[in-house]
């Protein structure tokens, strides 16, 4: 959450009178003084100081869920329940939303927050942030299909992906298993990458998403916050880059 943000919210003062707090120096973050107000702060992850007294701060809503098949990733949905809709009523806020899309027969990790910065930023295709999945196909994975992917797989109709990394993990005619790393977020991604190749897809689950990962103890529809590491660690993509960490 932005500083200014945080003292507004915590009713510190006028607009006025937290940009002079600024300006003199009265406001630290971790023991720092810091002049810029777009700063980014969690409460797991910062101790903010105002003119010697410390805020007691509520930040953005950051939930890591393990979205179950045939539940829609949308906030609101009239027919299918949404994964909005597995959060708990009295955990649930108003902007929650979704970071990126899954498919309603795909599982695996999603990330739900309230910070509609950090969503933009990783979604955004020039961050380049690295989607691992689980894959299973209806044929069998081989060199040559490493070798594809690698070089960046054309959908038919011609539209181009970027290079992919395939980790064969078995193969056989009938069913073969693989991790897929991508870089990008297409419409159908996966499948359409898959498809080109002559495979179809017929298990997907999305296992991790730049630094976080799907935790074993999240059965699918179950979900918890991010801990103090995972979100440290999500730092790099909020909107001011923090430069005095
Ligand atoms: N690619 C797909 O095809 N489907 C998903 O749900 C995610 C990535």
């Amino acid at each position: 959450m932005r500083l200014d943000k945080v003292l507004e919210q915590q009713q510190v003062g006028s607009r006025k009178a937290v940009r002079r707090l600024f300006q003199r120096g009265l406001v630290c973050v971790n023991n720092q003084i810091v002049r810029e107000e777009g700063f980014n702060v969690e409460p797991a992850l910062h101790t903010v100081v105002v003119a010697g007294k410390q805020l007691d701060f509520t930040g953005h809503a950051y939930f890591m869920l393990n979205k179950p098949q045939g539940v829609v990733t949308a906030v609101k949905d009239s027919e299918h329940t949404t994964v909005i809709d597995l959060i708990r009523a009295e955990e649930r806020t108003p902007k929650l939303y979704p970071v990126g899309r899954l498919d309603r027969d795909t599982e695996g990790l999603l990330l739900i927050t309230d910070n509609g910065q950090l969503g933009y930023e990783l979604m955004h295709p020039e961050k380049k942030v690295v989607k691992r999945y689980e894959v299973v196909v209806n044929g069998a994975l081989d060199e040559l299909d490493y070798q594809r992917f690698a070089e960046g797989i054309t959908f038919i109709g011609g539209e181009q992906c970027q290079p992919a990394e395939l980790t064969i993990l078995t193969s056989s005619p009938e069913e073969s298993r693989a991790y897929l790393d991508i870089k990008e977020g297409k419409f159908h991604q996966v499948k359409k990458m898959f498809l080109s190749v002559g495979k179809k897809v017929v298990f997907l689950k999305r296992l991790s998403m730049g630094p976080l990962s799907l935790t074993t103890e999240l059965a699918p529809g179950m979900y918890r916050r991010l801990n103090a590491s995972e979100l440290k660690q999500l730092m790099p993509y909020f909107e001011t880059k923090n430069r005095n960490e």
